[in-house]
Formats: structure tokens, C-alpha cells, sequence
């Protein structure tokens, strides 16, 4: 197994050329892809030159380097972790023993299944985000939108490749599915239903890159510790990848709260949304929804589907994260904090669906809830007031009203560097 990547048709660490009959069956699954991309991959800006990271290697320095690029254009392929000889099981009922390179018999179903619905995700949100671009709050975001989903754009090979790879004919029609089904689709639905909905602008896409990622990040970071090692090498890769897409939302959420702090210190009434901001208890409520929607996602680890999994050794688990904004506020010298919300409030799926609780987690009747929903979740008027906030600003080093400029560049490039050429 080579670290550099050659520069086959498919870009591949995982000498494709050697299997003729795996090669041509993804030489044939790449042009549906790319024709898939282009239908449904970003509106309007297939032909732009975009400043994107493209991987050349899986070493650390390889796998970041930059350049204009046409998005279809992109080398999107096969990338593996080098594989460690020694690995066994570090979980599980088969703990100890060496890790699988071929699919188990008895777990293939199981594993297939696994690798499908991640696959899934991965599609469903470039289309869930093709709109976005034409709202983009600076010419910085558009290009990490852009990377973002190019990249989500790979983790659909990385699974593809190893239906093709493992799964013979069914893993081939399974790859087919992933790039038929379409978010939204009233008869061809993407797997998840969280992936169904658009992202309707682009405080839901921070919010979406920093929740739903993050539960993407687990769920990754547990097929990272499968006993199927193919699959777990696969991940380990994605994972590189998957840390930028949290940093985007992490940093997209930090900036849209300083610039609330920042605007409330401004106006003489303290309302940001009088100068073109979001205040800080709507991006509450906006955190309390991507906050439940991304529990959902997890079927709630009670599910025997996730202890089965776990137990068998495909999936492993993976540890909590913190989150920090409030130091955002405290530094700008605003009294207000922002709270994650109870496990049990606004689940639309796990042992706490069907009932209603606060966001501190006491339990209500549907009165109570109906009267304070509004004020706990994003409502009409929210949705409308963040919508109207949503134009283009494609200006170098320019910011929309509601966010606060990065930190930095893009790879320790200026702020006003032209990240999308001619937008
Ligand atoms: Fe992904
Ligand atoms: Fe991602």
C-alpha cells in the first residue's frame, strides 16, 4: 500500500490497476457520478475556478494542497490509511483477535447496511446545500461551502468503493442506489430523514456543519474502530477530511455570535436585527434545533441496531465533544449565555419521541408546549427575518451584515484573497 496517490483515472492509494475487474466496474460508476454532480451538485458554479484542497497523498502533507480548480474537474478517489499489519479487534466479542480483511458472513447484511446509510448522508447534503452558493456571505464561505462538498462528494466514493470492493453484485447495485436517490425526493427519498430537508440558508448550514458533522464525525470515528478494516482505514482517511468540515461550522457559528455581540453593542437599543444581525436568542433557537435534529441522527444509541453493531465489532464508540461560544461572548463583554438544550427536548426519535419537554428538560403537556414552541425553536418570522439577511456578498475580504470576518485565510492566505475567481 503506497501513501501517494497515482494518477490513474481514479486517483487510488489502493492499487487499482491490479484488479481489472474492480477498475472497470468504478471507471464505469465514475461517469454516472460525475453526471450526478452536475445535476445535483452546486447550482450555477460548475464552471467557476474555486481555490480548493485536493488530496495527492494520504501522508499529512499530502493530503492538503491547493489550487484552482473547476469543480467537476476535481480528483475525487480512492484513499485508504496504510493498513497496520497488527491490528486486532480492541472491542467487542471478538476482542483481541487479528481484524477482518474480507466482510464476515454472518455480519455482511449488517455491515452492508451500515455502509449504505453512511454512504447516503454523504450526497444527500451537496443536495441538500446546491442553493447556497447564490447567498454566500462572503467570497471565504462560498469556497468552504465549495470544499465541503466536494469532499462530501468523496466520502461517496470512499463507501462506493467498498460495495464494489466486498459486496459483489448487490454492493454494485447498492452503489447505483446511492447515486439515484434524491434528498427530498418524494419517491426516491435519501435514507435519513434529517438529510430530506433543504438547508435553507446558510446560518442552518454553519449550524449543519457543526451538529450534523459532528454527529457524521462519531459515527465515522466509530466505523474508524470497526473490526472490518477495510472499512476502518476508509474512515480513518475521512476523518482528516471531516475536521474541516466542523471547523466551518464551528468557526461560521463563532462569527455569526460575535458579530451579534458586536452589533448589539452598537445599537443604542441593543437589538442586533436593527442593524442587520442575528440576535443571540434566535441563534439559540436555531442551536436547540440542529442540536435535536443531529440527536436524531443517532437512532439513539439505545437502539439495538447500534448495540448490535457495537457488540459484533463493525462500530466502535466515540467520545463526547465540548463546545465552546460562549468565550466568544464573555471576550466581547456581553452578559448572555448560549445552552445546549436537554437530551429529552424536541426528539423526533428514541425513547423520548413523543413526549414534550423544555429545553431544561421538565416535562409538559402539549399545551405548554404548543405556547413556548415559538419561543425555543426557530418560527416563521425567524425563518423569514434569517432569509432576508441572505445575500450575495462575493466582494473580496467583504462580509455580509450578520457574520464577523475569519481569523484567517484559507492556507495562511490573506482575507481578501480571490477564493472563487469571477463569481
Ligand atoms: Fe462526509
Ligand atoms: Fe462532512
Amino acid at each position: 500500500m503506497s501513501t501517494v496517490l497515482n494518477d490513474e483515472k481514479i486517483p487510488n492509494n489502493v492499487n487499482l490497476g491490479g484488479d481489472k475487474r474492480l477498475q472497470r466496474a468504478l471507471e464505469a460508476w465514475q461517469p454516472q457520478f460525475i453526471e450526478w454532480w452536475k445535476q445535483m451538485g452546486p447550482v450555477g458554479w460548475q464552471e467557476k475556478d474555486i481555490y480548493l484542497r485536493t488530496a495527492i497523498s494520504v501522508e499529512s502533507e499530502g493530503w492538503a494542497n491547493f489550487n484552482y480548480v473547476k469543480m467537476p474537474d476535481y480528483r475525487w478517489g480512492i484513499f485508504l490509511e496504510p493498513k497496520n499489519p497488527n491490528r486486532t479487534h480492541g472491542f467487542g466479542d471478538f476482542y483481541g483477535q487479528p481484524v477482518w480483511d474480507e466482510v464476515p458472513g454472518e455480519f455482511r447484511n449488517m455491515l452492508r447496511r451500515l455502509i449504505v446509510t453512511q454512504g447516503d448522508t454523504e450526497p444527500a447534503s451537496v443536495e441538500q446545500q446546491r442553493d447556497l452558493g447564490a447567498t454566500a456571505p462572503s467570497l471565504y464561505d462560498l469556497r468552504n461551502l465549495f470544499q465541503v462538498n466536494v469532499e462530501e462528494g468523496r466520502h461517496l466514493w470512499a463507501m462506493v468503493y467498498l460495495l464494489h470492493t466486498y459486496f459483489g453484485r448487490d454492493g454494485r447495485e447498492e452503489a447505483e442506489e446511492l447515486l439515484a436517490r434524491r434528498s427530498g425526493d418524494a419517491d426516491k427519498p435519501r435514507i435519513l430523514g434529517a438529510f430530506n430537508e433543504p438547508t435553507s440558508h446558510w446560518l442552518s448550514f454553519f449550524m449543519f456543519t457543526m451538529f450534523t458533522d459532528r454527529d457524521g464525525k462519531y459515527q465515522l470515528s466509530a466505523l474508524a474502530e470497526s473490526g472490518f478494516d477495510p472499512l476502518a482505514r476508509t474512515c480513518r482517511f475521512m476523518l482528516t477530511e471531516e475536521a474541516h468540515h466542523m471547523f466551518v461550522g464551528e468557526t461560521g457559528v463563532q462569527r455569526v455570535v460575535k458579530r451579534a455581540c458586536e452589533l448589539m453593542k452598537q445599537d443604542p437599543n441593543g437589538d442586533p436585527r436593527a442593524l442587520g444581525g442575528i440576535d443571540l436568542p434566535t441563534i439559540q433557537k436555531y442551536l436547540h434545533l440542529w442540536y435535536t435534529l443531529s440527536l436524531d441522527l443517532f437512532g439513539g444509541e439505545v437502539s439495538s441496531n447500534a448495540a448490535d453493531a457495537f457488540a459484533s465489532g463493525l462500530k466502535g464508540r466515540y467520545k463526547e465533544d465540548r463546545y465552546d461560544w460562549n468565550k466568544t461572548i464573555k471576550d466581547e463583554g456581553v452578559d448572555f449565555e448560549l445552552t445546549l438544550p436537554s437530551n429529552k427536548f424536541h426528539r423526533q426519535i428514541g425513547m423520548w419521541s413523543g413526549q414534550h419537554f423544555s429545553p431544561t428538560g421538565e416535562q409538559l403537556d402539549a399545551a405548554a408546549w404548543n405556547a413556548q414552541r415559538g419561543a425555543w425553536l426557530p418560527n416563521d418570522v425567524d425563518e423569514t427575518y434569517i432569509k432576508s439577511l441572505m445575500h450575495p456578498v462575493y466582494e473580496p475580504g467583504k462580509m455580509a451584515s450578520w457574520i464577523a470576518p475569519p481569523n484567517k485565510g484559507i492556507n495562511g492566505l490573506p482575507g481578501d484573497f480571490v477564493y472563487v475567481r469571477n463569481p
